[in-house]
């Protein structure tokens, strides 16, 4: 149980400068935002530059049978437009956009201006014009952390096509399948990756991936590495090439605050990815105001260049998407783009790299916080974090010790720690501190943001006022709520809203305490969370159950020291098929082939027989003590149709891949 009583009081020197300066000012905007929430989100749209004027506020529902949510309503804009037009029309063009990190240290670091954003933006838009993607259309990325990927997300924005970033992480087959899914017909990849000193194969990737979606008609390839590439003529074009014969100047295309900006792959605890859809005007409102108010980011300081800000995630994820490319971006941010890892060449290169760039806030997993953690002080204190303000976590709980490592080592006990709760569906934050105000406690994402409602239930789906622990639901919607599942609103309804009617289930159990502040406690649903990656159970089975020796399988989360999570898999072999350790190391990388990496599973355990019920329903919960070696917190097994395989199962529990 996490240690309530360690308070840890807004930082002084965040709170000198803070725009929301004290609990008391965070508490009337609050009841605002709530109490009068048409008035707080006209006036918030006031940070973006509209074509036409909304006439709307809001309109939703979360009732089963009438699920539909709109934000700024017959409101005309464009995200590109927010994000680097408008900066360079008010003659801050030569502001810092980002300040590119490689991989490999002094390997082709540079400084990318907000004008030379809008230039790489516009031929990139035109390039795609030119071979006819237009508004509507779905185009998917897959690329790795290079300025381009962002060019690519604002160019589509720009011209109205849907984008769909699919990690470069993934597998020819998990970027086939989310091709296929939202019917893409346009793919921008680079040659190669780079990661840790390693090249990965991404072209490749695609070729291979490309050979199961006959529908794609251009792949656009990024000129990184300039490592080898097998060439499709006709349906492969270098940009750099394509580039040349671009127009230099393209307009932004008018768009509807409700047309979608995006589509977002992420696993549920069934079936396949969901493309979850990001809409235009609130989606730019509500990152923008999270990015702003969340990190205390000030873009310009007494005159002066503002704040550096450093988001370590990947533009493949949500994170990069809303603290990357748009919230930031929108509030003419300077950032660090980082193409590296946390410990190549070492332990010590995040920072460096803060010191280097006088970084004022930085934003990363719990996960690189503990691997970084297990390395010990040294890497840290080689560098100087004086410039630092603001440190945030974001992607799956923080344990407390990680917590206090974090706020006294890395920064120096005089930063504000903002531990970030919110999900691909919320588009921005959702329980989060504000630093200057809020007070902090290790563990603990304290308070809803502005405009949002959490509510604790019972399952049977009773709120529950006060000291309580259940399921975290959200009673209204917000301006960054996801919209739909692409082209699958009943699938939409079905996993956010059918459970506890007029209310959106967010998956998550979570804890309220005697002082109001939240604390997460982590999926409630067969959705794993490793490193701060979110997969669901039933993928890794599927892929399991491809490979010819495998009957059966049932995938289980169990606590992992870095990872937060680890994958825990139980097969059952096809007759004749040899239990060998060989085996184990071939479905290990079955999977790692068919999903991509982060998806390796980190035990496999042969089992004669999974425990079921007389219906035939695995019994996961089992499953999961068996594998968090709690053998003695098996609870009823009275229900299994043979008590006896449980006895086989503990006996051959896995503590090694
Ligand atoms: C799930 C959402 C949000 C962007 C990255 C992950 C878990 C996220 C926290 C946090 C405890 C967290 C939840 C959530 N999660 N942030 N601060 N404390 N848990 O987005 O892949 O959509 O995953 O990540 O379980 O439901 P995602």
């Amino acid at each position: 149980m996490p240690d309530e009583r360690a308070v840890y009081p807004p930082a002084p020197a965040v709170q000198a400068r803070a725009f929301v300066p004290s609990m008391a000012d965070y508490e009337a905007t609050y009841r605002r935002s709530v109490e009068d929430s048409d008035a707080f989100w006209a006036e918030q749209a006031g940070r973006l530059d509209w074509v036409t004027p909304f006439e709307t506020v809001q309109d939703w529902s979360f009732e089963p049978g009438d699920v539909h949510i709109k934000w700024y309503e017959g409101g005309v804009l464009n995200a590109c437009y927010n994000a680097v037009d408008r900066h360079v029309e008010a003659g801050r063009g030569g502001r810092t956009a980002f300040l590119f990190e490689p991989d490999t240290p002094g390997d082709g670091d540079r400084t990318i201006t907000y004008s030379d954003v809008h230039a790489e933006v516009q031929r990139l838009a035109n390039v795609l014009r030119d071979r006819g993607v237009g508004r509507g259309d779905r185009v998917t990325i897959y690329l790795p952390m290079i300025p381009e990927a962002a060019y690519a997300m604002l160019a589509c924005a720009r011209i109205g096509a849907i984008f769909s970033v699919v990690f470069a992480g993934f597998s020819p087959s998990a970027l086939a399948s989310r091709i296929e899914d939202c019917d893409s017909d346009f793919v921008i990849t680079a040659d190669e990756g780079r990661r840790a000193g390693r090249r990965i194969a991404l072209k490749a990737n695609v070729d291979a991936a490309l050979r199961g979606c006959p529908g794609v008609r251009h792949v656009l390839v990024v000129r990184h590495t300039g490592g080898d590439v097998a060439w499709t003529e006709g349906r492969d074009v270098w940009l750099d090439e394509a580039r040349e014969t671009a127009a230099a100047a393209c307009p932004c295309e008018p768009m509807g605050a409700e047309d979608p900006l995006f589509v977002l792959y992420t696993s549920g605890s069934t079936g396949t990815p969901k493309g979850v859809v990001h809409t235009t005007g609130g989606y730019c409102v509500w990152t923008s105001l999270t990015h702003e108010l969340t990190f205390d980011y000030h873009a310009v300081e007494g005159g002066a260049a503002g704040d550096v800000f450093w988001c370590t995630a990947d533009v493949g994820w949500i994170t990069g998407h809303s603290y990357i490319v748009f919230g930031p971006m929108i509030n003419g941010a300077t950032q660090v783009f980082f193409e590296g890892t946390p410990t190549y060449p070492d332990a010590g290169r995040f920072w460096e790299v803060v010191e280097k760039h006088r970084v004022t806030q930085f934003y990363t997993a719990p996960t690189a916080i503990r691997a970084l953690m297990a390395k010990g002080d040294e890497p840290v204190m080689r560098s100087d974090r004086s410039s630092l303000k603001v440190l945030g976590t974001v992607g799956e709980p923080i344990n407390p010790e990680a917590w206090r490592w974090y706020h006294e080592v890395v920064g120096e006990g005089r930063c504000s720690v903002v531990d970030t709760w919110w999900q691909t569906e919320t588009g921005g934050h959702m329980l989060t501190p504000l630093p200057g105000a809020t007070p902090e406690k290790p563990g603990s994402a304290t308070r809803p943001f502005f405009g949002v409602v959490p509510e604790v239930l019972s399952p049977d789906g009773e709120r529950l006022d006060g000291e309580a622990e259940g399921l975290l639901v959200i009673a209204r919607s917000w301006p960054g709520q996801a919209r739909t599942v692409y082209r699958n609103h009943d699938r939409f309804v079905n996993t956010y809203f059918t459970a506890f009617p007029g209310r959106y289930f967010t998956g998550d159990g979570c804890r309220r305490d005697a002082d109001g502040d939240y604390w997460i406690t982590g999926r409630v649903d067969d959705v794993l969370n490793v490193s701060g990656h979110r997969m669901g159970t039933a993928e890794v089975e599927s892929a399991l159950v491809l490979h010819e020796a495998v009957a059966e399988a049932a995938v289980v989360g169990v606590p992992h020291d870095i990872k937060g999570q680890g994958i825990y898999v139980y097969v059952t072999l096809v007759e004749g098929a040899d239990a060998t350790d060989a085996l184990r190391d071939e479905l290990r990388r079955h999977v790692r082939a068919t999903i991509g990496p982060i998806a390796t599973p980190d035990f496999v355990q042969f089992a004669p027989g999974l425990p079921k019920t007389r219906s035939g329903k695995i019994m996961r919960r089992i499953l999961r003590k068996i594998g968090e070696n709690a053998p003695d917190q098996l609870g009823d097994t009275s229900t299994l149709a043979d008590p006896d395989v449980v006895a086989s199962l503990v006996q051959n529990r896995r503590n090694q891949p």
